[in-house]
C-alpha cells in the first residue's frame, strides 16, 4: 500500500477556558463596576456567538465618570508625585504581562483577529506602552516640554475596534503619566479587554476614579466629546466622526487630537528585494484582517518588476490561512462586524464595476461568522474609489509607475498622509522619497512596525496630532506644542 505523506496542519486551538465571561456587564465608574440600564450583545465575529450583553452608556452614566474623574484628579492625581503615579503604571504593565493570555483569548473571541496576533503583537504592544509612559512619569521636567508641565486634568478619549486593548493603552498611559485622569469609552464591538483592564486598574489599587470606562455606541462617545467637564479629547476612528469631533470642540478651550483613516502606498522600486518585498506587502494588508489605519492599502509597483512580483504575491496569498481565529496557526481572521463586511463588499463591487480587476485568493471561508478572502485589484486607476478611499478591509489595490517621481506623485495623490512604505535597496532612494512623502509615519524596507517610543499620526485628513514617544506626551500636557 502507498502511504500519502500529508503536509496539512494539525488543529491547534488556544483554550477558551482561559476566560470567564460575564453574562452582563455595567460601566467601570470610580473605581467600581455599576449596573448599565441599557443592554446590547457583543458577538463572536468568527461565529456569531453572543458572547456578553453590553451597557449602552447614557447621560447620567457619563456625568458620573466625569465626576469621579474630576474628583480624582484635585483630590489625589494631580497632587501625587510623578515618581508614585509611575509606580502604578508600572503595577498595570505587570498584571497585563500576568494576565497576557487571559487578555489575547478575550481579543481574540471579541474581535476576531488571530490569537498568533493578539498574544505576539496587541497585548505585548499594549504592555510595553505602559512600561514606557510609567518611566516618564517622573521625568517630564526633563522631557523638553517646558520646566512646569501640568495635566489637562480630565481626558476624554474614544476608542476603535480594530486594535481595542492596543488603542487603549495607547490612550490610558500617557495620559496617566502626564497626570490627567480618564474616561474611556471603547469601541461598541470590542468593550471586553477594556473591562478586564478596568478589574486590572483594582488589582493595582489604582485609586478610584482615576480610570472610568463607560460603554456604549457613537451617541455615549458623543455625550463625552460634548461634556463641559473634559478637558482634553483623544479619539482614533473614522475620518467621518473625527470631523464631527472637530467641529463640536472648535468653540470650545478642549485639547483635542485625532488619529484617523489612511490609503497608505507601499512603494515598491524595481531594486527591491522581490521576496522581502513581497512579505512586507502581505504584512502591509492582511495583518489584522487589513483593519488597520496605516495599513499599506495602496501598492504602487515599478512597471518593470510589476509581473513578477503579482505573480509572487498570488502564490504567496494562496498560502495564508484564513479560518479560526482560536487556532495558533491562522494568519487571517474574521472580519469584526456585519456593517464591515457590507461596507468591504460594497466598495469591491464599486471596483468591480469601475474595470479593476479583481482576484482572491482560494480559500474555503467557514460558513457562519464574517469572512473576506485575502483580495487584490489591478488594473487600478487614481480616479478609481478603490484608490482613494479606506477599504479597511484584507483588500489591495495596485498602482504601476515608471519614474520615482510618479511613484511619489501617486502616493501623494490622496487626501490621507498617515503612513508609507518603501522598498528598495539603495539608500539614497529611501531617503530621496521618504523627504517627499507626505506621510507621519515611513517604513523603509519593512511594514507596520510599531513602538512606544515612536511617534504615530498624519497629515491632512489623517488626523491632528502625534500619539507615543515624547511627541505623544505632549499632548497631555497644557501649553505644549502638539507636533
Ligand atoms: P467610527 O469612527 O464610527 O467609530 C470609532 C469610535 O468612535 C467608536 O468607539 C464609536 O462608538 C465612536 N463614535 C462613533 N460616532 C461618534 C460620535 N459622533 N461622537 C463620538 N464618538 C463616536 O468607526 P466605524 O463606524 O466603526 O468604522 C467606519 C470606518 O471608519 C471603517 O470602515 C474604517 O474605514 C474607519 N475606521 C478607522 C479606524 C482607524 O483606526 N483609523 C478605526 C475604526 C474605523
Ligand atoms: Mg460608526
Amino acid at each position: 500500500m502507498e502511504e500519502k505523506l500529508s503536509f496539512e496542519y494539525a488543529p491547534a486551538p488556544e483554550s477558551r477556558a482561559l476566560v470567564s465571561i460575564k453574562p452582563k456587564y455595567g460601566h467601570f465608574i470610580g473605581g467600581k463596576f455599576v449596573a448599565g440600564s441599557k443592554h446590547f450583545p457583543t458577538i463572536n465575529p468568527a461565529t456569531e456567538e453572543v458572547l456578553s450583553q453590553i451597557a449602552r452608556g447614557g447621560k447620567s452614566d457619563v456625568d458620573a465618570a466625569v465626576k469621579a474623574a474630576s474628583k480624582a484628579y484635585t483630590t489625589t492625581w494631580s497632587k501625587m508625585s510623578g515618581k508614585e503615579r509611575g509606580k502604578y503604571l508600572f503595577r498595570i504593565a505587570r498584571i497585563m504581562q500576568e494576565r497576557s493570555r487571559e487578555f489575547a483569548v478575550l481579543e481574540t473571541l471579541d474581535n476576531g483577529k488571530p490569537i498568533r496576533e493578539s498574544r505576539d503583537v496587541d497585548v505585548p504592544l499594549a504592555a510595553a506602552h505602559f512600561f514606557y509612559h510609567a518611566g516618564w512619569a517622573d521625568k517630564l521636567e526633563y522631557a523638553g516640554l517646558g520646566t512646569t508641565p501640568k495635566a489637562h486634568g480630565v481626558a476624554g478619549q474614544i476608542i476603535p475596534w480594530n486594535f481595542p486593548l492596543l488603542m487603549l493603552a495607547w490612550k490610558v498611559a500617557p495620559a496617566l503619566a502626564a497626570g490627567n485622569t480618564v474616561v474611556l469609552k471603547p469601541a461598541e464591538t470590542t468593550s471586553l479587554t477594556a473591562l478586564l483592564f478596568a478589574e486590572v486598574c483594582q488589582q493595582a489599587e489604582l485609586p478610584a476614579g482615576v480610570v472610568n470606562i463607560v460603554t456604549g455606541d457613537g451617541s455615549t462617545g458623543a455625550l463625552i466629546v460634548n461634556h463641559p467637564g473634559i478637558d482634553k479629547i483623544a479619539f482614533t476612528g473614522s475620518t467621518e466622526v473625527g470631523k464631527i469631533i472637530a467641529r463640536a470642540v472648535a468653540p470650545t478651550n478642549k485639547s483635542v487630537t485625532l488619529e484617523l483613516g489612511g490609503k497608505a502606498a507601499n512603494i515598491i522600486f524595481e531594486d527591491a528585494a522581490i521576496d522581502e518585498s513581497v512579505e512586507g506587502i502581505v504584512n502591509g494588508i492582511f495583518f489584522n484582517q487589513g483593519h488597520v489605519c496605516c495599513a499599506g492599502s495602496r501598492l504602487i509597483l515599478q512597471e518593470s518588476i510589476a509581473d513578477e512580483v503579482l505573480e509572487k504575491l498570488k502564490n504567496r496569498m494562496a498560502k495564508i490561512r484564513v479560518g479560526d481565529p482560536m487556532d495558533k496557526n491562522t494568519d487571517l481572521g474574521a472580519i469584526n462586524s456585519k456593517e464591515q463586511l457590507l461596507k468591504i463588499r460594497e466598495l469591491t463591487a464599486v471596483g468591480d464595476s469601475e474595470g479593476a480587476q479583481r482576484w482572491s485568493a482560494p480559500c474555503d471561508l467557514p460558513g457562519k461568522g464574517f469572512w473576506f478572502a485575502p483580495t487584490i485589484f489591478t488594473g487600478v486607476t487614481q480616479a478609481h474609489r478603490i484608490a482613494r478611499e479606506e477599504i479597511f478591509g484584507p483588500v489591495l489595490s495596485v498602482l504601476t509607475f515608471r519614474t520615482p517621481q510618479e511613484a511619489i506623485d501617486k502616493a501623494n495623490n490622496t487626501p490621507f498622509g498617515l503612513s508609507a512604505g518603501i522598498w528598495s535597496e539603495k539608500g539614497s532612494k529611501v531617503l530621496w522619497a521618504s523627504q517627499q512623502l507626505r506621510a507621519g509615519v515611513i517604513w523603509a524596507n519593512t511594514f507596520n512596525k510599531f513602538d512606544p517610543t515612536s511617534p504615530f499620526g498624519g497629515y491632512k485628513e489623517s488626523g491632528w496630532g502625534r500619539e507615543g514617544g515624547r511627541h505623544g506626551l505632549s499632548a497631555y500636557l497644557k501649553g505644549v506644542s502638539h507636533e
